[in-house]
């Protein structure tokens, strides 16, 4: 099912975004260095492209094909392009140093052409992509496992297996493929927290039939209700990266 990010735009930001110590392991990791031209493809409103703009000089652009998105990404003074990354990229051979896709591979209907095309428009740089492995969707909190009882399979649907990546990355010629852990720790399920999933600050949530996204919500705000003391859990993500 295709996910709508008309609606999402309006308030994307107040639910998602990078904590430093994510950017600074990406900027690292990724090796992005001042000067480089890099695409963030899918980049939403631009919430990626502008954390690591805080940290380094490069030439940044956005693609997404959600122009509601893109709005929001321009308003961030961002360079950007709509396009859908389902069709051929609107680059020429060699135009980018580094291509990051963060948490839109889930999305994409022909992998293997995307990646093929990732490898086409770059100079001798990177592919990086952040996403969740299924092995980190299982490990989803037991509390939000049991009140949205359908979330890990309608994700281990969607995601793409860390094993499906990498041979995509071989076969369309990327070497030295690596990943990295992501991990931020101590989130608390608090009203603030409920207010986020009240909201599907992730698209997952979109894909729960009503009943379990309401019922799933009652039974969230009485545990946090009935709780004194807050319960925390973490996020876990993985940066996959090739190299051409
Ligand atoms: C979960 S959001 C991630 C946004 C951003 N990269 C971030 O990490 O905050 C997924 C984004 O991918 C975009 N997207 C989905 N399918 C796409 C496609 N075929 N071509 C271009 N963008 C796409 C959506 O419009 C949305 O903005």
């Amino acid at each position: 099912m295709q996910i709508d990010y008309s609606d999402i735009s309006k308030n994307y930001d107040d639910y998602r975004s990078f904590s430093h110590s994510e950017i600074l392991k990406l900027i690292s990791f990724g090796n992005l260095k001042n000067g480089m031209k890099i695409l963030d493809l899918g980049c939403g409103t631009g919430n990626l492209s502008a954390s690591v703009l805080d940290f380094i000089k490069v030439d940044m652009t956005g693609l997404d094909k959600s122009f509601p998105m893109l709005k929001k990404a321009k308003a961030k003074a961002l360079q950007v392009i709509c396009a859908d990354a389902d069709y051929n990229l609107p680059f020429n051979d060699h135009s980018f140093d580094v291509v990051i896709g963060s948490y839109v591979i889930h999305h994409i209907k022909n992998r293997m052409s995307l990646i093929a095309e990732c490898f086409r428009i770059l100079c001798d740089g990177s592919l990086i992509f952040l996403t969740s492995s299924h092995d980190q969707i299982e490990r989803l909190h037991p509390v939000i496992k049991e009140f949205f009882p359908s979330m890990i399979e309608l994700d281990k649907k969607r995601f793409p297996q860390l094993s499906e990546l990498d041979y995509l990355f071989k076969g369309a010629g990327f070497k030295n493929i690596k990943h990295k852990e992501l991990i931020i720790s101590n989130i608390p399920i608090d009203m603030k927290y409920l207010e986020k999933v009240r909201n599907k600050f992730v698209s997952t949530f979109y894909l729960l039939t009503d009943s379990e996204f309401n019922e799933g919500i009652e039974k969230l705000e009485a545990f946090i209700k009935n709780n004194k003391e807050p319960v925390y859990r973490d996020w876990r993500g993985t940066i996959i990266l090739g190299e051409k």
